[in-house]
């Protein structure tokens, strides 16, 4: 098995991303008047149920202003915004795509929240930081794209303090292969699902025990049902991101959603010792 990374990155290599975000969110207005993270959401929030599931998961985790939080594979950044907005942390954000790393820069200029929000290029595999660094890790809509997932578990619950908390919200394999290509992977090249108890027990083993368990399907549906019948979204969306091709790929992820195919996990987890 490859680990899949050169894979993963030329998934989200998304060329000229800052310079089309510039372009597109001037229907907000001029370059020098500062947006709210909530004028961002149609197109920074890059996993099912937008805001809302990035709430409810800070929530569920019991994030507080006087937190410093890591999110890994932080995408442009929004739900990093989001969160210092809301529950007033500090935050983290690192991911494999410099890109995206560099929209995520520009777009938290933009909502001038630079003194709480910094980003940093870098993989999941290899978190450039010391041993309990953080309170609170969260990982959304990005286990599905790591294949050492022993790796991945390990080296969030190094970085993070003991008692602390892990918030995790991803893609879980349910009945079957999904149907590609969806928005992580355009083939199952750079796709590495786990079903949820397979997720839970990876978790485990790396020194995490379980606080809050939920099969999240029944909203993700719920939610590509309205976004089916209301149409396709205002613009900016994802698609100024990924391109014209996105919208495709997440009526692709709603059917297999619909299918049980694949389904949501949201868990969190807190840090407890290795097993020996
Ligand atoms: C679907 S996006 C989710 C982004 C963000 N969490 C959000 O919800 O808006 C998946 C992100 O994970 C990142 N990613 C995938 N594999 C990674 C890895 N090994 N290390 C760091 N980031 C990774 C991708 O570059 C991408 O930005």
């Amino acid at each position: 098995m490859t680990d899949g990374l050169d894979g993963v990155r030329d998934h989200y290599r998304a060329t000229g991303v800052t310079e089309r975000l510039k372009a597109a969110l001037a229907v907000f207005g001029p370059e020098d008047q500062q947006l709210t993270p909530q004028q961002l959401g149609g197109v920074d929030q890059f996993h099912t149920r937008g805001f809302a599931a990035t709430v409810e998961l800070a929530r569920l985790a019991g994030i507080t202003a006087d937190m410093s939080v890591l999110d890994v594979g932080s995408g442009i950044g929004g739900p990093a915004r989001f969160l210092a907005a809301t529950c007033g942390c500090q935050v983290v954000g690192v991911d494999l795509s410099e890109p995206f790393v560099d929209a995520a820069r520009y777009l938290t200029e933009r909502t001038g929240q630079g003194g709480q929000v910094s980003f940093q290029a870098g993989s999941a595999l290899e978190l450039r930081f010391d041993d309990g660094r953080f309170d609170a890790v969260l990982l959304q809509h990005v286990a599905m794209n790591i294949a050492d997932r022993p790796r991945l578990y390990r080296e969030i619950r190094r970085v993070l303090k003991p008692g602390g908390r892990f918030a995790t919200f991803d893609v879980v394999l349910k009945r079957g292969e999904p149907h590609y290509p969806l928005p992580w992977a355009r083939t199952p090249a750079t796709s590495f699902l786990l079903t949820a108890a397979a997720t839970r027990d990876a978790i485990e083993l790396a020194g995490f025990r379980t606080l809050v368990w939920q099969d999240d399907t029944g909203a993700a549906k719920a939610w590509f049902a309205q976004m089916r019948a209301s149409g396709p979204p205002p613009s900016p969306n994802l698609g100024v991101v990924m391109g014209p091709e996105f919208a495709q790929l997440a009526a692709n992820l709603g059917q297999n959603l619909m299918d049980e195919r694949i389904g949501i996990l949201t868990a969190v987890f807190e840090a407890v010792s290795t097993k020996t």
